[in-house]
C-alpha cells in the first residue's frame, strides 16, 4: 500500500465496454491494494466551452456509471476535479516554469489544432500542465495510464523534476506509468478497430442500452459465409463475436461455440443469440444500478463532498509545503 495512484477521467458521456475492459477493471482492482485518487477532470473539459447544463449532467452521468461500475468510494478517494481549487493554483505555479515551445510539441495539442483551428485556447495549449498539477498534488508515484497519454506523464516528470531541481528539494517524486493487467481489445461491433464513441453509437455496448437496443446491436454484426474446412481460421468478423463471448459467457459456453465452428456446423445465428444472451446479464445489473444513482443526487453529492474531504487533506498539505518551498511570505 504505498503507492499513491493517481488518474483522471473525462467526463465525456456514457461508458461502454471497451472503457470497461481498458482502463476501469484495472482502476477497480487498484483500489483494493493501493492507495488511488481517482477524479472527474471537469477543469480539462473547460477546453471545449461546455454549456454549464450539459457540464453538469455529463459529470452526473460519468460518476454515476463509474460506481456502477465498482469504482469504491470506501476503497479509493473519488472527487470532483473542481473541489480541489488547490490544483488550480499549483497549476499556475507550474506554468511558471513551463516553455511555450515544449507545449506547443505535444502530440494531442498538434492534434487538436488541426482539429480546431478555431479554439486554441491557452487551456488547451496547457492541458498538460494541469494534468502534472492534477497528479503530483497528492505526490503519486504511480498513474495508470494508456499510450495516449504516455507523452502527457512524461512531462509530468519533467516539469516535478524542474521543480526539484529549481528549488534545490527532493519533494516531488516522479510518477511511473502503472501498467495495465491483461487489457482486453475490445473490438467495435462494425469490425473496425476497437470499440470507441468515435466509430458512432451503434459500434459500441453501452451500459445504459436497454435490452432491445442491445440485441439489436449484436444480431446486426458481421459474418461471414461459415466455415467450410476443419478447424479453419477465423475472420476477423467472427473473431469479434467470439473475443465478446469469452468476456461475457462461461468458458463452457466458449468452448461449445469454438467446437461447432471448428466442425462447420456453427449456425452464426444461434452464436449471436448467445452473445445477447450473456450480455444482457453481464450488462443489466450494471445498467439498473446506474439509473438508481442517478435517481439519487443527494447519494453521489455525498460520494463527492466526502471524497473531496479526503482529497483535500493531501491538497491542502502539498499546497502549504509548496508554498513554503517557493518562499512565500507569510
Ligand atoms: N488526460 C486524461 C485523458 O484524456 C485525463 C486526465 C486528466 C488524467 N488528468 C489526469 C489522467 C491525471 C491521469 C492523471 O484521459
Amino acid at each position: 500500500m504505498n503507492n499513491i495512484i493517481v488518474s483522471g477521467m473525462r467526463p465525456t458521456g456514457n461508458l461502454h465496454l471497451g472503457n470497461y475492459f481498458g482502463a476501469l477493471k484495472n482502476f477497480i482492482a487498484l483500489q483494493e491494494k493501493e492507495n488511488c485518487f481517482f477524479f472527474i477532470a471537469d477543469y480539462h473539459s473547460l477546453t471545449t466551452h461546455p454549456n454549464p447544463k450539459d457540464l453538469k449532467q455529463k459529470v452526473k452521468t460519468i460518476l454515476a456509471q463509474y460506481l456502477a461500475c465498482g469504482l469504491n468510494p470506501e476503497k479509493a478517494t473519488i472527487y470532483l476535479q473542481s473541489q480541489l481549487p488547490q490544483i488550480s493554483e499549483l497549476y499556475m505555479f507550474l506554468n511558471m516554469n513551463i516553455y511555450l515551445g515544449e507545449l506547443e510539441r505535444v502530440t494531442s495539442f498538434k492534434e487538436k489544432v488541426r482539429q480546431h483551428p478555431n479554439n486554441v485556447n491557452a487551456g488547451l495549449l496547457t492541458y498538460p500542465s494541469l494534468m502534472a498539477a492534477d497528479i503530483i498534488i497528492h505526490k503519486a508515484t504511480h498513474v495508470p495510464v494508456g499510450k495516449d497519454q504516455e507523452q502527457h506523464l512524461e512531462l509530468t516528470r519533467t516539469f516535478a523534476k524542474r521543480f526539484n531541481t529549481m528549488y534545490g528539494v527532493n519533494y516531488f517524486p516522479e510518477p511511473v506509468a502503472y501498467n495495465f493487467e491483461n487489457l482486453i481489445k475490445i473490438p467495435s461491433l462494425n469490425g473496425e478497430g476497437k470499440m470507441g464513441k468515435s466509430k458512432g453509437e451503434n459500434n459500441a455496448i453501452f451500459f445504459v442500452d436497454e435490452p432491445n437496443m442491445l440485441r439489436k446491436k449484436i444480431m446486426k454484426t458481421k459474418t461471414d459465409s461459415g466455415p467450410v474446412e476443419k478447424n479453419s481460421k477465423k475472420s476477423q468478423e467472427v473473431e469479434n463475436i467470439f473475443t465478446l463471448l469469452k468476456l461475457v459467457s462461461d468458458t463452457q459456453t466458449v468452448k461449445d461455440f469454438e467446437t461447432l465452428y471448428d466442425d462447420c456446423t456453427i449456425r452464426y445465428g444461434d452464436l449471436k443469440n448467445q452473445l445477447a444472451i450473456d450480455m444482457e446479464k453481464f450488462i443489466a445489473p450494471v445498467r439498473e444500478r446506474v439509473k438508481e444513482i442517478e435517481n439519487n443526487e443527494e447519494f453521489m453529492v455525498k460520494i463527492l463532498k466526502d471524497g473531496a474531504e479526503k482529497a483535500l487533506i493531501s491538497a491542502k498539505k502539498t499546497i502549504k509545503e509548496v508554498r513554503d518551498i517557493i518562499g512565500f511570505w507569510i
